[in-house]
């Protein structure tokens, strides 16, 4: 640096520059040498320092939501619920919780833009009086998947070609026409309600999954979770992102931290649908079904508080980056449900931190409870903690622990059967709900429809012919008009772009675009 620079931002009470191990530097931009402009010596400690953090800069991403901006807020009690769920965060009227919220792409690397068309993430993290509670959600209420052995291989065909490293239109759409359980998560996604979000801030958030709430008299019922925006919802069309990934493709993260630092909080107001039991067993939906939403009218939305987000995190890194959120971070008062989906990711998640973060994850301050844990596990690598001092590391009748305090979820669900390995079956009754989609969500608002099937043709007609052909089928079981109208506007998509652009070509099992001649 030149010295005049120097002198610039080195005032008396300028923090002195060290080493990692705090041993203060003398001139940080130049290494030590022999004579001038001779080798350097490996004695430099510094030097040595310096490239060895350098070097280890990046951890892995995480394998899906990569791309994500967060804040800091709190979440406030406003009706009470205590007679569905003991949960400690929710026991009083006027209660505050600190939190943290992560938004995010599913599908796209780190660099990916914000403007992409991909469901949203919406993951909360409750710093709750008797430990962490977290809510890991999207934007959409349901899901392209209920049998989870589908999850890795669902993402690997949104995910790049293993040989080309491309996006694949073919492999995108190859997978969801041999899945059609995935219709009801399509329609959404390419609807400009659901896929192409104006930021976070205008955007809801859901459980998508059926949780357990269970009071304290022990007894249950299920939920799902809607946090409903207060800033009201906001997309942009094809068009409108396609512009915007031009003018700013972090027009998400910007638009978020911008609004926080000028002090306009964004605030979501959370509701629960509640279900007995009983209701669940008469239901005419699996109530576990991942791919199903329960109809307002069937199951009404109960208020219960609103979180706000008030904070920009100080250090993207430690803040966002090293957050781990998993839906297997509960409380007494909620518990998993029988979806088969959420009860894998109760796994995947802790799973994928040990090997992103690694086996003291809960230790970095972002994930810290703020309540003490006693229990017998101990050290590991980069344990920073006490490690829990002199207690015992075993169950000791001389000195034991605190008595264990949450009573266990017995009594609930009974489930009898065989052990079967069966594909699930698709009915006409899963493309109910789709079908309400098309007619009364999309054919309430004028020209929904129209960008509907404009959205769906522009990515389509970049997948094979077999591929297209499956997926018009998909789309006529919702609704004969919609598969009717799909096929002719990709048809002339894939038309137009093979006359004036970019053809599709399908060798072998290699689905790639070249430019026609
Ligand atoms: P409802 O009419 O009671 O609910 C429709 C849902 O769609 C409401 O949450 C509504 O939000 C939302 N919606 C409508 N227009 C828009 C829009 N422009 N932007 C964002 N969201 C919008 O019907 P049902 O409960 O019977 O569901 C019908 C279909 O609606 C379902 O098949 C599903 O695809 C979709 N849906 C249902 C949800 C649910 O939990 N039941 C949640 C979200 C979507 P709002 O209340 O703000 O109008
Ligand atoms: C992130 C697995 C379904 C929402 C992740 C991560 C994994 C994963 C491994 C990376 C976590 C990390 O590195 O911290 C799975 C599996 C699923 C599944 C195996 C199904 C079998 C879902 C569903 C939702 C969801 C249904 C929403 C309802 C999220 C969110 C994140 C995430 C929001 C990002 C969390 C964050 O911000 O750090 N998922 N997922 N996932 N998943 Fe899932």
């Amino acid at each position: 640096m030149l010295e005049e620079a120097k002198k610039l931002v080195q005032g008396e009470s300028a923090p002195v520059y060290t080493t990692s191990t705090g041993c203060p530097i003398y001139n940080s931009l130049a290494s030590a040498r022999i004579g001038k402009g001779g080798p350097i010596l490996l004695q430099d400690f510094h030097l040595i320092d310096l490239y060895q953090k350098f070097d280890r800069e990046r951890i892995p991403e995480r394998v899906v939501h990569a791309k994500g901006s967060g804040a800091f807020g709190t979440f406030e009690v406003t009706k009470d619920i205590t007679k569905f769920t003991k949960l400690k965060m929710f026991n009083k009227v006027g209660k505050k919780t600190p939190m943290l919220a992560r938004f995010s792409q599913v599908s796209g690397e780190q660099g990916s833009p914000d403007t992409f068309r991909d469901p949203r993430g919406f993951a909360l993290k409750f710093y709750a009086e008797d430990g962490i509670f977290d809510m890991v959600g999207n934007n959409t209420p349901i899901f392209f998947i209920r049998d989870p052995a589908k999850f890795p291989v669902f993402i690997h065909s949104q995910k790049r070609d293993p040989q080309s490293a491309l996006r694949d239109n073919t492999a995108y759409w190859d997978y969801l026409s041999q899945n059609p359980e995935s219709t009801h998560q399509v329609m959404i996604l390419f609807s400009d309600l659901g896929g192409t979000p104006y930021g976070y801030r205008f955007m809801n958030g859901f459980s998508s999954h059926t949780y357990k709430f269970v009071n304290d008299k022990n007894e249950f019922y299920y939920c799902k979770w809607h946090f409903l925006s207060n800033q009201g919802t906001k997309s942009m069309t094809n068009e409108e992102a396609a512009e915007m990934f031009g003018i700013n493709p972090e027009f998400g993260r910007q638009d978020l931290f911008e609004a926080i630092d000028r002090g306009d909080y964004p605030s979501w107001t959370l509701y629960v649908q509640i279900m007995t039991p009983e209701d669940a067993e008469k239901f005419k939906y699996n109530p576990f079904d991942l791919t199903k939403v329960w109809p307002h009218k069937d199951v009404p939305m109960h208020e219960v508080g609103r979180m706000t987000l008030d904070k920009n995190p100080e250090n993207f890194f430690t803040d966002i980056e090293e957050a781990a959120f998993s839906p297997s971070h509960m409380l007494p008062g909620v518990d998993v449900s029988p979806d088969p989906v959420l009860q894998v990711r109760t796994f995947s998640y802790p799973d994928t931190h040990r090997h992103r973060l690694g086996a003291n994850f809960e230790q970095i301050p972002v994930n810290k409870p703020r309540c003490p844990v006693f229990n017998y596990s101990r050290d590991g690598p980069m344990n920073v903690t006490d490690n829990q001092g002199s207690m015992p590391n075993y169950p000791s009748s001389l000195q034991p622990l605190a008595k264990e305090y949450h009573e266990p979820n017995e009594n609930h669900e009974k489930w009898v059967g065989e052990v079967t390995y069966h594909m699930d079956e698709i009915t006409d009754v899963d493309f109910e709900q789709p079908r309400a989609f098309w007619e009364r969500v999309l054919g309430k608002q004028p020209g929904q429809q129209d960008n509907f099937v404009k959205n769906v043709a522009g990515h389509l007609s970049k997948a094979v012919p077999v591929v297209r052909q499956r997926q018009y089928k998909v789309f006529g079981r919702v609704h004969p008009e919609l598969g009717a109208r799909i096929e002719k506007s990709t048809e002339e998509e894939a038309q137009k772009a093979t006359k004036t652009g970019n053809k599709v070509v399908n060798q072998g099992n290699k689905h790639m675009f070249e430019p026609a001649n």
